[in-house]
């Protein structure tokens, strides 16, 4: 095959994927490119088994942080946020906030430029890693977490500053609301554009999926009016724009006998606080979980736990068009440069990226390849450490084990 690559383009709101599509990555910092080397190969190696010489990724490089830095004499270049436009999707490292004040996290301000609303993060047990969970083959979830609204927009001001000042008088001249002279405030703002364009991906995603639940996180009994309104808000979406797809909890019991009807999806709501103890007793009540801004980066870390750690946790950024595809982790500026990083994180959001452009039998074998490897016990030093009695790979013999696997998997054989 010897055509050149094309970008993807959005037609109709659905993505055009060519045979042989461009696609942006930016290797990130610290243990960034380690890791992105790893990930890539083994994307490489899922596609060719897939699909042999007919499809294939033509990786392009596009700069942010450091490397940005020294390369273009900017930390997030302009080119960098118009080739992910243009191309439609990223696999991204991760990316170093400079300490020190004024500099904003490249990573929000990156969601923020390309408007990626949907923080997604699926959390699945793959056989052979060490887990906290007596079943931890029962979880396999994922969380959409609102990007953009929520403590996330970073309204606040400092306790004593001129803003935090006003602010208060503010509350107190017009709201009769007193709060002390020496709060640090901040805002939340949840809207019903924001919710709603949210709960409607999570949806969508969980018909697309075949997945039977979509279930509404909130502290509305306590924040009635930004968590209570994110719940009102999602039903809204269910009942009037999925009304043939969609049931809920009082219809699945009145209706259908407590039986998710093939092809429908039950959208439900649970308080946030007892969220914590559902996703571990029993976690197999989830399918996706919709939630707003801070709730989900505590529910997506402490599942994440679940499943082997953050190094182990992939992610999706995605907006209407465009999608950004991360793992959880950071930069891990202690053991950069070493050549021991888990590259799994990356690996996953890579396979999410898979899925995204509807190559779901590549994505599927560097699921199995992942398995296999791991019951393999041929694991890096941070699950090594977990499983005890192993001795930790290097980032490139574990992506060498992994690509191995891929190669002898073949496209209907399970792990
Ligand atoms: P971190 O995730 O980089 O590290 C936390 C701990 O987890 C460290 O002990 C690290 O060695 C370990 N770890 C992380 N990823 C690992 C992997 N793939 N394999 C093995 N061990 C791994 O979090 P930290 O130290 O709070 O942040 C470091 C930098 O990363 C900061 O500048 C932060 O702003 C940035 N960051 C960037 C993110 C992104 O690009 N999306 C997300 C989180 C942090």
């Amino acid at each position: 095959m010897n055509a050149a690559g094309e970008a993807i383009r959005v037609e109709d709101g659905s993505l055009r994927v060519p045979p042989q599509p461009l696609i942006p990555y930016i290797e990130g910092d610290g243990i960034g490119p380690e890791i992105s080397r790893a990930a890539r190969a083994v994307l490489d190696a899922a596609v060719e088994q897939a699909y042999g010489n007919t499809r294939r990724i033509r990786w392009v490089e596009i700069y942010a942080g450091e490397k940005a830095q020294k390369l273009m004499g900017e930390l997030l270049p302009r080119e960098t946020l118009e080739a992910i436009r243009e191309f439609k999707v990223a696999l991204k490292g991760p990316l170093a906030t400079p300490v020190g004040s004024g500099h904003r996290s490249l990573n929000v301000a990156l969601r923020q430029e390309l408007d990626l609303y949907a923080c997604v993060r699926p959390i699945r047990y793959l056989p052979g890693v060490p887990s906290p969970l007596k079943d931890p083959q029962d979880v396999d979830f994922v969380i959409f977490r609102e990007n953009t609204e929520d403590v996330y927009a970073g309204i606040e001001w400092e306790r004593g500053s001129p803003e935090a000042r006003k602010f208060r008088e503010l509350l107190k001249d017009h709201f009769g609301v007193e709060i002390r002279p020496d709060a640090g405030v901040g805002v939340k703002p949840i809207s019903e554009f924001g919710t709603k364009r949210l709960v409607r991906k999570a949806i969508a995603y969980a018909l697309s999926h075949g997945r039977k639940r979509v279930t509404l996180m909130h502290k509305g009994n306590i924040m009635k009016y930004t968590e209570g309104a994110f719940c009102r808000w999602g039903y809204e979406v269910a009942r009037e724009e999925f009304p043939e797809q969609t049931i809920t909890e009082e219809e699945l019991f009145s209706r259908h006998g407590g039986k998710i009807p093939e092809g429908k999806v039950l959208v439900n709501d649970r308080i946030a606080d007892i969220m914590f103890q559902h996703v571990i007793t029993p976690p197999r009540e989830f399918d996706v979980i919709a939630t707003p801004n801070l709730n989900g980066d505590y529910l997506s870390d402490a599942c994440a736990a679940q499943v082997g750690g953050v190094g182990m946790a992939p992610g999706a950024n995605l907006g209407d068009e465009v999608g950004v595809f991360e793992p959880t982790h950071g930069t891990a500026p202690d053991i950069a440069g070493k050549n021991v990083a888990n590259p799994t994180a990356l690996i996953l959001s890579g396979a999410l990226l898979l899925d995204h452009l509807g190559w779901t039998e590549a994505a599927r074998l560097v699921h199995e390849a992942l398995a296999r490897t791991f019951q393999q016990k041929r694991v890096t030093g941070d699950l090594a450490r977990l499983l005890g009695g192993t001795e930790g790979l290097s980032t490139d013999a574990f992506a060498e084990a992994v690509v191995e696997n891929v190669q002898t998997l073949s496209e209907t054989e399970e792990a």
